[in-house]
């Protein structure tokens, strides 16, 4: 009997480890009349339909509904920005809704010297698309385990800014940006591993920022613990902290629509 017990231990291990998608939120890439954003968690969310699929017209609560089921993220975590995203298309539609491509509005929600995208660079820099070189630098942290964690984000923020400040001469980097920063980290570490601690596995970090794919075939699940802003505020003020960042400017832009910016920055 003994050798029968381990055989079903055997098996019912090796079912266990066959993990699967939820039905109805398999994975999917774009199709090419698709929008993507320059979020890759929102991206995910659309990739597994959580949001519609063609990521057009979408409404406030949509979105924070998404980031609740997807990623078991509290409504007043995206509340926020979610609102800030109306004022990123000007179509009569943007009255209560918002598509993601025109969520790449520059200094509004989107900003230089982020995790995995080029900065802006006055229009001449991709700021949309995932960039492998920009995400080289975090995929590259925490050498010798296998998790990151606010430490090794709080290194990534410092040198990420270093290489914007030698390489943008229109680097914006104030306060908002920095909190917008530190926001995102504590995102991605939050959603992908523990939001108490925000130790995260390198593994399902880089799948989320590389495929915007929810990890969930290699284990990944939504956290069982409701990320709230109680839980991410401190994790943001370590990474901010341990960054020691500086600003650039006092002021930053105020931006209220495409084409509606006040530069009081410069
Ligand atoms: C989004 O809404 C606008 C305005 O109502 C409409 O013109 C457009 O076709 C919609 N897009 C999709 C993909 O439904
Ligand atoms: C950035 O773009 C604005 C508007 O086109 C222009 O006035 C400004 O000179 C540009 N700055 C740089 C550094 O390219
Ligand atoms: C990706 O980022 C690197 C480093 O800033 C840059 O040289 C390269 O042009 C970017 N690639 C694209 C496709 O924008
Ligand atoms: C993050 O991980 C590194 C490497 O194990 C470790 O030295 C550091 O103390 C960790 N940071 C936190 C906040 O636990
Ligand atoms: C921040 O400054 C402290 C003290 O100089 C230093 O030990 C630490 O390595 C610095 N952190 C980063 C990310 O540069
Ligand atoms: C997160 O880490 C804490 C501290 O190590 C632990 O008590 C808790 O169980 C972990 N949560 C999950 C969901 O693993």
């Amino acid at each position: 009997m003994k050798s029968f017990s381990a055989l079903a231990l055997l098996s019912f291990v090796s079912v266990a480890v066959a993990f699967s998608e939820p039905a109805g939120h398999e994975f999917q890439a774009p199709g090419p009349n698709d929008q993507r954003s320059p979020c890759p968690g929102l991206n995910a969310l659309a990739n597994h339909a959580y949001l519609p699929r063609n990521g057009q017209n979408i409404t406030v609560p949509q979105v924070l509904d998404a980031a609740l089921v997807g990623f078991n993220f509290d409504w007043p975590v995206f509340l926020l920005v979610a609102k800030q995203g109306l004022l990123t298309s000007t179509d009569k539609s943007s009255e209560t809704m918002m598509s993601l491509e025109p969520l790449v509005l520059h200094n509004l929600i989107e900003l230089d010297a982020s995790l995995s995208r080029s900065d802006y660079q006055n229009g001449t820099g991709d700021s949309l698309h995932f960039n492998e070189t920009i995400y080289s630098v975090l995929a590259n942290s925490n050498p010798g385990v296998d998790y990151y964690n606010t430490t090794s984000m709080a290194q990534v923020m410092y040198q990420r800014l270093q290489y914007s400040k030698a390489t943008n001469p229109t680097l914006i980097n104030t306060q908002k940006e920095v909190n917008g920063r530190g926001g995102t980290a504590a995102l991605a570490l939050t959603s992908m591993g523990n939001a108490t601690t925000g130790v995260a596995p390198k593994q399902f970090v880089d799948i989320l920022f590389r495929e915007e794919r929810l990890p969930f075939l290699e284990g990944w699940k939504p956290s069982p613990v409701l990320i709230t802003t109680d839980l991410i505020g401190p994790l943001v003020g370590a990474m901010v902290a341990g960054s020691n960042w500086t600003a650039t400017q006092s002021c930053e832009p105020i931006v209220s629509g495409p084409g509606n910016s006040v530069d009081t920055a410069a």
